[in-house]
């Protein structure tokens, strides 16, 4: 009688609903952007600016020596559904982007006397990807141009992978730079080795 059953399913689901505690309507889940590949190059996240603000950079450098010339900004998002999982485990689920966004740091402009805001112009735009059944080492990054168009995959041999597997606090990321997420890493201890290890001998 499956009139029945259904008029029973659904006696016990309201049941269920009014016994739920009361208080505000749980979030929907958070859509998970999954990266988008046209002809093996990944697509804009367009709404990035719509995720997680992790951290902004100012002049970071990774020679001592090097000036760039000019003084720059690097902004990092990641995409919300990451964010929260991150919350729970301390670590980056498959299909995590992270964005860097790079301007420039402009100085005196009208009202400003001192110090450093950001341009309206991007300098540039890279995305940190988890696939794991794509990329054979996991993660792969994407080096966007000004045209905001579908980007190659930056290849493996490039020092990008090297010096964020070897340096990156989480999962070749740099979660030492990223100010909430770091406390959350080391309680649940998912730093790596590498890394307890270089902060230890700082
Ligand atoms: C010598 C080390 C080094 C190299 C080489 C390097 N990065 Fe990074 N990268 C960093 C650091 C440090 C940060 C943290 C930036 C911040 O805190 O603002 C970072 C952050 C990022 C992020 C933000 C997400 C994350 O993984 O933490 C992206 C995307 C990124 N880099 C892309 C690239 C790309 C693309 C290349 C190669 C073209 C590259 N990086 C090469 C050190 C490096």
């Amino acid at each position: 009688m499956p009139a029945m059953k259904t008029a029973l399913l659904c006696t016990l689901l309201a049941c269920a609903s009014a016994m739920a505690a009361p208080g505000p309507a749980p979030a929907p889940p958070a859509s998970a952007p999954a990266p988008v590949y046209v002809d093996g190059k990944l697509q804009l996240p367009a709404d990035y600016r719509e995720w997680i603000y992790l951290s902004t950079g100012f002049d970071m450098s990774y020679n001592p020596l090097a000036r760039a010339g000019h003084d720059m900004f690097d902004n990092v998002f990641v995409d919300r559904a990451s964010w929260r999982a991150f919350q729970e485990t301390g670590t980056w689920p498959d299909k995590t982007m992270l964005v860097l966004e790079a301007r420039g740091a402009e100085g005196k402009g009208v009202l400003n006397k001192a110090g450093h805001y950001q341009s309206t112009g991007l300098m540039g735009l890279e995305v940190h990807v988890k696939d794991e059944a794509r990329f054979p080492g996991k993660w792969a990054f994407f080096v966007f141009g000004d045209d905001g168009k579908p980007a190659t995959m930056v290849p493996p041999a490039a020092e990008c992978y090297a010096c964020h597997a070897a340096h990156g606090a989480v999962d070749s990321t740099f979660v030492q730079f990223y100010p909430t997420l770091l406390p959350l890493a080391e309680s649940k201890g998912t730093t790596s080795a590498a890394w307890r290890q270089e902060s230890a001998s700082r």
